[in-house]
């Protein structure tokens, strides 16, 4: 079976690619460095070609309200309209549970249009919508960052390894369309001004984080659930502060002299 992962080289798309290979798929990692660019349609035509499966992990290079916009718009329309040309039959695509929760920002009211124009489309799909990555979560901080503070809200969050992220979508491209989104979270729940403290802590950076109500997450007002997959989705198996105490051995400046 031939499986094009569009995104391959990125952060879920290369572990996802090696899956793939490790489980014995003849795979294509499509990007623009490979000559495939889904905004244009460049390349997709021979990517496509005999591919069973079409795995979209791709994201924005830009997330200003316009360019993300047209980024998931023309992406996803190019993407289904030469899946459909090649007679592909499983759309996987990666989204973010909350998504309809979060519409206040650009980028989620982009990856809504990106799972509607799926929705809609002749071909048979699965949405992965994933909480946010062990990887993410100091981009949250940076977001939230004025001067030496970091202000977030209390609201509940449910995390995952994008390893683990890589591995539920490495099943669902092996198995038939779902024709509906699938929810998948993180093995555990916390506050997010917390574990944000508990990373910064773990990164020896001199941050405050500062608990408060009111302050949003990337600029979205949350409330305690907004965060949370669907009670019953299937959780990832890496814990956050394994995955921590590996990631911070990785980084020279942390370990004793
Ligand atoms: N961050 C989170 O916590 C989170 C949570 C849930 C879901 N998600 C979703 O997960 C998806 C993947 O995220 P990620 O962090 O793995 O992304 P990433 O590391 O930024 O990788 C993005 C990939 O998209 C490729 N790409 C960019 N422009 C392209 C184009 N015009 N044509 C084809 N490929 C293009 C990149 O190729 P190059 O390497 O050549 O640039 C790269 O392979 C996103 O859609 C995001 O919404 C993220």
């Amino acid at each position: 079976m031939k499986i094009v992962v569009i995104g391959g080289t990125g952060l879920i798309g290369s572990k996802l690619v090696k899956k793939l290979r490790e489980h014995g798929q003849e795979v294509v990692a499509a990007s623009p460095s490979s000559g495939v660019n889904s905004l244009t349609g460049e390349g997709l035509a021979d990517a496509l070609k005999g591919a069973s499966v079409a795995v979209d992990v791709t994201n924005s290079p830009s997330w200003e309200d316009a360019a993300v916009l047209k980024f998931f718009e023309t992406s996803t329309r190019n993407l289904l309209n030469y899946e459909g040309a090649a007679a592909v039959g499983h759309h996987v695509a990666l989204s973010v549970v909350g998504t309809e929760r979060l519409i206040e920002s650009g980028f989620f009211r982009a990856k809504l249009v990106q799972e509607n124009l799926i929705k809609a489309s002749s071909i048979s799909y699965s949405i992965v919508r994933a909480t946010q990555f062990f990887e993410f979560v100091k981009n949250i901080a940076d977001f939230s960052t004025e001067g030496n503070k970091v202000r977030l809200p209390p609201a509940l969050f449910q995390p995952m390894a994008a390893d683990d992220v890589a591995s539920a979508i490495r099943r669902i491209a092996l198995s038939s369309p779902v024709n509906d989104t699938v929810e998948i979270g993180g093995p555990e729940r916390f506050r997010l001004d917390e574990l944000i403290r508990r990373d910064l802590a773990a990164l020896k950076d001199p941050r405050e984080v500062v608990s408060d109500p009111h302050a949003r997450y990337f600029g979205i007002a949350v409330s305690e659930r907004t965060l949370l997959p669907k009670d019953g989705a299937p959780l990832g198996e890496t814990r956050f502060e394994d995955w921590l105490s590996h990631a911070t051995k990785q980084l020279p400046h942390l370990q004793p002299a």
